[in-house]
């Protein structure tokens, strides 16, 4: 079923006390926590790795949707599943010719995988992957060009999404970058279900009511 995710970015918090920040996003209400691990050579930023899901996993059960923007995703599916991360998603940009071994890799470890796009990435190319005999549960559209927290939102990139929940009305649809109280409702109009939000809920004077308007938004 297509329940409404809300998936504060850590990428946001303070992370120097992230174990307090997760803590505080739960109590707010929000379902999952999203980290954005960054190798500084996919994108232009450099954040966060297994060591630091492996500490924070020792402070909280809460679901760690891992959004992997990094060259090689193969090689962090182990230490990553290891660590206690919950879901896997890779950018397909960098899987195009191993995404099989590498659903199949994050099954193994337990973890539930994910991909990518890009905005410049046509939708078509993320078919397949759903399709698969061993498919992804989850396709995350950006919705900003990744690398960093608080850019605008894209809307032009909800075509994408609007195509993704026709074809497939049951998947998991992730929309990443500029979510927020102004941008939620042309999201989940389009069928996005899993919301990313980062500069919106961390930056508000009450993050609990921007979490509960975001998920108001997308069972509306
Ligand atoms: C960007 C990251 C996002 C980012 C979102 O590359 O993937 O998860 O933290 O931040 P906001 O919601 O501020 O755009
Ligand atoms: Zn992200």
């Amino acid at each position: 079923g297509v329940t409404p995710k809300i998936a504060p970015s850590m990428l946001s918090s303070d992370f120097s006390n992230l174990a307090s920040e997760a803590h505080r996003m739960i109590n707010y209400g929000a379902d999952w926590l999203h980290m954005d691990i960054m190798d500084g050579h996919f994108v232009p930023n450099l954040t966060i790795g297994a060591p630091i899901i492996e500490s924070l996993r020792k402070h909280t059960k809460a679901y760690l949707d891992c959004h992997l923007m990094v060259t090689n995703p193969l090689d962090y599916v182990e230490p990553l599943g290891k660590a206690g991360a919950s879901g896997f998603t890779f950018h397909i940009e960098t899987s195009k010719d191993n995404w099989k071994e590498l659903i199949e890799r994050i099954s193994v470890q337990g973890m539930r995988p994910g991909v990518a796009l890009k905005p410049g990435t046509p939708i078509e190319e993320v078919y397949a992957l759903v399709e698969a005999e061993n498919p992804v549960e989850m396709v995350l559209v950006m919705t900003v060009e990744p690398g960093f927290g608080g850019q605008k939102f894209m809307p032009e990139m909800m075509d994408k999404v609007r195509i993704l929940r026709k074809k497939y009305p049951s998947l998991d649809i992730e929309v990443d970058g500029g979510l927020g109280p102004s941008t939620i409702d042309s999201a989940a109009s389009a069928g996005a279900n899993c919301i990313v939000a980062g500069s919106s809920v961390f930056g508000a004077p009450e993050p609990a009511q921007v979490i509960s308007l975001l998920r108001n938004s997308v069972e509306n």
